[in-house]
C-alpha cells in the first residue's frame, strides 16, 4: 500500500493536466465540500489559468476530457468558473478500500520515514498527588506515543519525575522538624537505614503544602531547606535514603493513575537522574565559555538579536549552589543524546511552561548539547476549567486531584450506564468494567477533541453522554458493530467481496479512505483532535449506512456478505483510531 486515495486521485488529475501541457501540481484534489456535487473536487484550473494566461473553464473542460479517457470516473462535472467535480467509479473505490483493509496500518505508513522520538510527558512530582494539569499531559502524551508507534517510529516515553530541587529540601526539613530522632538526620549514623518509609504517601501530600507555606513565613526554615537541598544534591547519605523512600512511594502512587489512564512509559527517569552528569556538564559549559556568573548565579545567556520580548538567561546554579529545573532539563537532553541519539524530543507540558522550554532549547542549541538536526519541541496545552471559566479548583479553592477526577468520571458513567438499562443486562463485574471504560473514554475524548492549545470546561454530564461528540458515543458505535458481527458469526454468515449498492456505503468507504490524511495531519501538528474528528465522521457515516441498509436482514447473500465485510473493516479502523486516542472498546454494552 503506497499512497492514499486522495494522493492517487491527485496524481491522476495531475497527469490529466500534464497531458494538456500544464504543470501536474495543479491537479491537487480535495474532498468535496458539498457531497451532492461530487466526492472530490479540483480547483486547479483557476490558478493554472492565471499562470498560462488562458480561460479557466476551457482548461477545466480539457482536463475533464482527459479524465474521461481513464475510465476511472462515474461522473465528472464542471462548475462555476472552472471547478471540476468528480465521482470515482465503484471498481476504483472498492479496489482501493480492499487494498487498504489488507494493510496492517491502513496504508498510513507509506511515506513516513521512521524516526527515533523521545516523548516526555506525565511529569508527576514527588509528594504531590497528580493533579488536573497532569491529566492533560498524560492523555495527550500517551495518544501521541501511540500515534508515533502506529506510524512506525521508534518511541521512547519518559515520565520524567519531578524529584529534585527545593521541594525535596523542604520535605526533608519538614520531616526533620517533626521526627528529628530519625537516623536520616544524624550525620554520624553509619547505616543501614530503615527499609520502609517513615511517612506514608498521604502524609507526604500533607507535608509538602505545610512545608511550602512555612518556607514563606519563616526565613530560617527556608534557609535550612536550601541547605538540605544542596546537601542532598551533593550526596548526603541520610538525605538520599529518605529521599529514596519519598520517591519510591510517590512513584508507586502515580502508577495507579497511569494504569487507569493506560499510559505506558519505557523510562521512569526523573530530574534526579541527572545528578551525576551535572558536574561534567557544568565544567564543560564554563570551560567553553557558555556559562557566566551573574549576581552570584551561574547562567547561560540565551537572548538572541531579533528577540521581540526580553529573554531572561537560563539559570543553572543559584548562589547557594543548588541546581534548578533548567539545569536538570539541559542535562537530561545531554544524557538522552548519549543514550539514544534521538531525532526528536517532544515535551508534552502545560503551555504556561513555554518560556522555560524556550530557554532550555536555546541553551541546548547554543551549547551544542544536542545534534543540530534533533528536533526539540514543547507541545503545550491549555487549562482545564470549571464551569466558571477559570482553572478547575476544588470547592475550597484547592487543586483538583487527578484520581478524584477519574473517580468522578467513572461514577458519572455508572449512572449513565445504569439509566440506559445496562444494569439489567450485565452482572456487577461486567457493569463495572463498562462504567470504567465509559468514564475514561469520556474524559479522554473530551480532552483530545479540543484544539490542544485551547482551554476547555470540565463538564462530566456532557462528556458521558451517549450522543454527539463524546467518547462514549464513539465507543458505542464500535460496540454495536461488534455485536452485529458476533450475531453474524452465530448465524454462520460470512463476509464476501465488496460491492457498492447504495450511496451511504460509498460515503462510508470515503470516510475510511481518509484515514492516512487524518493520521498525517495529527502527527505533523501533534493534534489528536484531528483523529477525534476522523472517528466521529466514521461513526456518522456508519450510522447513516446502517440506517439505510440492511446487513443481517439483507436477503441477497452477496450484498449481505459485502456489507458484513464493510462493517468488519469499519470496526477494525474504528478500534485502531480509538486505541490511539486511548479508548478501549468493551465486548458488549
Ligand atoms: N514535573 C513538571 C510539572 O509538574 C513537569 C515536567 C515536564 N518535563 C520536563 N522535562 N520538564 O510541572
Amino acid at each position: 500500500m503506497t499512497t492514499s486515495l486522495l494522493n492517487q486521485l491527485s496524481q491522476i488529475v495531475g497527469q490529466a493536466f500534464s497531458n494538456i501541457g500544464i504543470e501536474s501540481s495543479f491537479g491537487k484534489a480535495s474532498p468535496s465540500q458539498r457531497r451532492e456535487l461530487g466526492q472530490f473536487q479540483c480547483n486547479g484550473a483557476l490558478a493554472a489559468a492565471k499562470q498560462v494566461g488562458r480561460n479557466p473553464r476551457e482548461i477545466a473542460q480539457e482536463v475533464v476530457t482527459e479524465l474521461e479517457k481513464t475510465g476511472l470516473f462515474m461522473e465528472l462535472t464542471l462548475a462555476g468558473p472552472g471547478f471540476i467535480n468528480m465521482r470515482l467509479n465503484d471498481d476504483f473505490l472498492l479496489g482501493h478500500i480492499s487494498e487498504m483493509a489488507e494493510d496492517t496500518y491502513f496504508g498510513c505508513r507509506g511515506e513516513h520515514d521512521s524516526q527515533k522520538v523521545i516523548l516526555d510527558y506525565g511529569g508527576p512530582n514527588v509528594a504531590k498527588a497528580m493533579h488536573v494539569g497532569h491529566l492533560r499531559a498524560t492523555i495527550i502524551g500517551e495518544s501521541l506515543r501511540r500515534l508515533r508507534e502506529f506510524l512506525g517510529d521508534d518511541v521512547i516515553s519518559d515520565v520524567h519525575f519531578g524529584d529534585w530541587g527545593l521541594p525535596m529540601g523542604l520535605l526533608i526539613t519538614e520531616i526533620e522538624r517533626e521526627q528529628s530522632d530519625l537516623p536520616y538526620f544524624d550525620a554520624n549514623f553509619t547505616g543501614p537505614y530503615p527499609e520502609t518509609s517513615p511517612v506514608t504517601v498521604e502524609q507526604l501530600q500533607e507535608l509538602y503544602p505545610a512545608a511550602s507555606a512555612r518556607s514563606k513565613e519563616d526565613p530560617a526554615f527556608l534557609k535550612s531547606a536550601r541547605i538540605a537541598t544542596f546537601d542532598l544534591q551533593k550526596g548526603r547519605e541520610g538525605y538520599l535514603a529518605l529521599w529514596k523512600h519519598m520517591r519510591d512511594i510517590s512513584i508507586a502512587e502515580t502508577r495507579t493513575d497511569f494504569d487507569l489512564l493506560g499510559a505506558q512509559f519505557t523510562e521512569w527517569n526523573g530530574e534526579a537522574d541527572t545528578n551525576d552528569h551535572i558536574p561534567e556538564m557544568m565544567a564543560r559549559l564554563k570551560q567553553e565559555g557558555y556559562a557566566q556568573i551573574s549576581e552570584g548565579a551561574v547562567v547561560i545567556d540565551v537572548a538572541e538579536a531579533d528577540d521581540k520580548k526580553k529573554m531572561p538567561p537560563l539559570i543553572l546554579e543559584k548562589s547557594d549552589g543548588a541546581v534548578m529545573y533548567g539545569t536538570t532539563d539541559l542535562a537530561t537532553i545531554e544524557m538522552r543524546r548519549e543514550q539514544h541519539d534521538p531525532d526528536a524530543i517532544l515535551y508534552v507540558v502545560d503551555a504556561r511552561q513555554s518560556l522555560h522550554f524556550e530557554q532550555v532549547f536555546r541553551a541546548a542549541r547554543k551549547c551544542r548539547s544536542i545534534k543540530a538536526e534533533c528536533h526539540l519541541e514543547h507541545i503545550g496545552f491549555g487549562t482545564v476549567n470549571g464551569k466558571d471559566g477559570k482553572p478547575l479548583k476544588t470547592r475550597d479553592g484547592g487543586v483538583v486531584r487527578l484520581r478524584s477526577l477519574i473517580e468522578d468520571a467513572i461514577e458519572e458513567a455508572r449512572e449513565t450506564v445504569t439509566e440506559s438499562g445496562m444494569s439489567e443486562r450485565f452482572d456487577v463485574t461486567e457493569l463495572d468494567d463498562i462504567a470504567t471504560k465509559v468514564g475514561i473514554a469520556a474524559i479522554k475524548y473530551a480532552d483530545l477533541s479540543n484544539q490542544r492549545m485551547s482551554n476547555y470546561v470540565f463538564d462530566l454530564e456532557r462528556f458521558t453522554k451517549f450522543e454527539g461528540r463524546t467518547g462514549p458515543y464513539q465507543m458505542y458505535a464500535a460496540v454495536r458493530i461488534k455485536s452485529m458481527l458476533r450475531k453474524a458469526k452465530e448465524q454462520g454468515l460470512s463476509e464476501g467481496r465488496l460491492q457498492a449498492t447504495h450511496d451511504t456505503e460509498r460515503n462510508l468507504i470515503l470516510a475510511l479512505a481518509a484515514l492516512p490524511e487524518a493520521v498525517q495531519g495529527a502527527a505533523e501538528k501533534n493534534a489528536p483532535n484531528i483523529l477525534c474528528d476522523h472517528v466521529y465522521s466514521l461513526s456518522q457515516e456508519f450510522n447513516a449506512f446502517y440506517h439505510e441498509c440492511q446487513v443481517l436482514g439483507e436477503t441477497d447473500a452477496a450484498i449481505r456478505a459485502s456489507r458484513l465485510r464493510l462493517c468488519a473493516i469499519t470496526l477494525r479502523q474504528m478500534e485502531q483510531v480509538l486505541y490511539i486516542l486511548g479508548i478501549d472498546v468493551p465486548e458488549r454494552m
